[in-house]
């Protein structure tokens, strides 16, 4: 009989988390040196488990943690609590997180506490201001403390690394993963289950993406993109507007009041991630705060107004896809109008190229994963 391959646990709860993790479980599936025993912490519910539906991973083991209106401390504690659990019947050999969330500080931190090596996907990113984004940039740093292996997705996140003294043998630039993702979804164009959406990718209108959620824009910067698009929106009657409404309620009571009533003015629920590509590769612009869709729009070739003033993924900013606005109304009302009226504008951002990765991150990740267990097994 031949001996079980060691165990290596991919921990995640959040949506984001889940489509970046989904190509290296599936790549993990696949290997016959490793076993994998996904866990999800739940952070998230119905948008976590739409990914995981999409990608046909059922997972082995389920924190459950969620519960409306949930905290920072409850999130962490909640997981903390699980995974102390897990790990002292269930002991992987390393432990996956991915990003920045609370879940996925969460899930080092209890792995650290188990002695167990963390792997850090998408290792190295940095804002520099630990208010923005909040608060992921803290969470990113407190993993990049206690992980074993970092996976950088560009050299500018090794270089971030490098200068906060991490050992470069310790680094590895595998691009994103979420490339790899989108690869696989744009493949196959699904059909929109939304009638509308379904309808406007047939008219031919120029569509304007608006998504947004992070904690530092809820409130008061929320209600101005309101105001600001209701404005667009007036304006440019043949514009369409869709807004995939994060499940969060904050954020559709910022945003929605603005938006009621306008016919050109489309609000969803957050669509299953195969749609999302496919609304995003027929989108003209894209308005978001979300870190994931900065690094999908310039591989579709959509431009992406940015509704932050600094962001950790410089790399779309410096190759001309992506530009920081901030949430001032009059800038995004400007800003927008601008890249519809002006085509020479327009295009140079559109022909911009993507920074994030081949579409084989997966690979590289486990490879490196792989390398580090033999180094601990000995
Ligand atoms: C979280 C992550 C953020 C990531 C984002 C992706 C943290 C601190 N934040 O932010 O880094 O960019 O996910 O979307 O980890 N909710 C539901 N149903 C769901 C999901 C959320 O009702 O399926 C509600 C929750 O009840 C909660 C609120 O949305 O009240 C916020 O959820 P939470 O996971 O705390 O933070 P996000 O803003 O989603
Ligand atoms: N996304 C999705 N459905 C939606 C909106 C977004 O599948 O309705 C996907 C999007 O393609 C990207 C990810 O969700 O891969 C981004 O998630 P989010 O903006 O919530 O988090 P962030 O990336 O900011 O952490």
């Amino acid at each position: 009989m031949g001996q079980t391959p060691p165990l290596v646990m991919p921990v995640y709860g959040t949506r984001p988390e889940a489509i970046k993790m989904a190509p290296i479980v599936k790549e993990l599936e696949a290997s016959a040196s490793l076993q994998s025993f996904v866990t999800v912490t739940g952070q998230h519910r119905a948008m976590l488990d739409q990914v995981n539906m999409l990608f046909g991973i059922v997972p082995d083991h389920d924190l459950n943690i969620f519960q409306p209106g949930q905290g920072l401390v409850a999130i962490l504690t909640r997981t903390l609590d699980g995974l102390d659990k897990l790990f002292t019947v269930n002991r992987p050999r390393v432990v996956l997180v991915q990003g920045d969330t609370t879940t996925s500080m969460a899930a080092a931190l209890a792995a650290f506490n188990h002695a167990i090596p963390v792997v850090h996907v998408e290792a190295g990113l940095r804002s520099g201001n630990p208010w923005s984004p909040y608060p992921e940039e803290g969470n990113r740093k407190l993993i990049s403390q206690i992980a074993s292996l970092h996976l950088a997705p560009t050299e500018a996140s090794r270089r971030n690394l490098l200068r906060e003294n991490i050992a470069d043998k310790n680094i590895v630039v595998t691009g994103n993963t979420v490339i790899d993702a989108l690869l696989g979804a744009v493949e196959k164009p699904l059909p929109f289950r939304d009638p509308a959406l379904e309808q406007l990718a047939s008219a031919g209108r120029r569509i304007l993406l608006l998504t947004t959620h992070r904690r530092e824009n809820q409130g008061g910067a929320m209600r101005g993109v309101g105001r600001a698009l209701a404005r667009l929106a007036a304006r440019n009657p043949d514009l369409a507007i869709v807004l995939p409404a994060h499940a969060n309620p904050v954020v559709r009571e910022a945003l929605l009041p603005a938006l009621n009533g306008f016919p050109n003015v489309l609000v969803t629920d957050p669509l299953p991630y195969g749609e999302f590509c496919r609304l995003l590769s027929i989108s003209y612009l894209v308005l978001t705060d979300s870190g994931g869709i900065q690094e999908e729009a310039p591989s579709l070739g959509v431009p992406v107004l940015v509704l932050r003033e600094n962001t950790e993924r410089p790399e779309a900013v410096a190759a001309g896809t992506a530009r920081l606005v901030g949430t001032d109304e009059a800038r995004i009302e400007a800003e927008v109008t601008s890249l519809l009226d002006d085509q020479r504008r327009y295009r140079q951002m559109a022909g911009s190229t993507n920074p994030y990765g081949d579409g084989r991150a997966a690979r590289r990740s486990v490879e490196a994963v792989q390398r580090l267990v033999e180094e601990i097994s000995g």
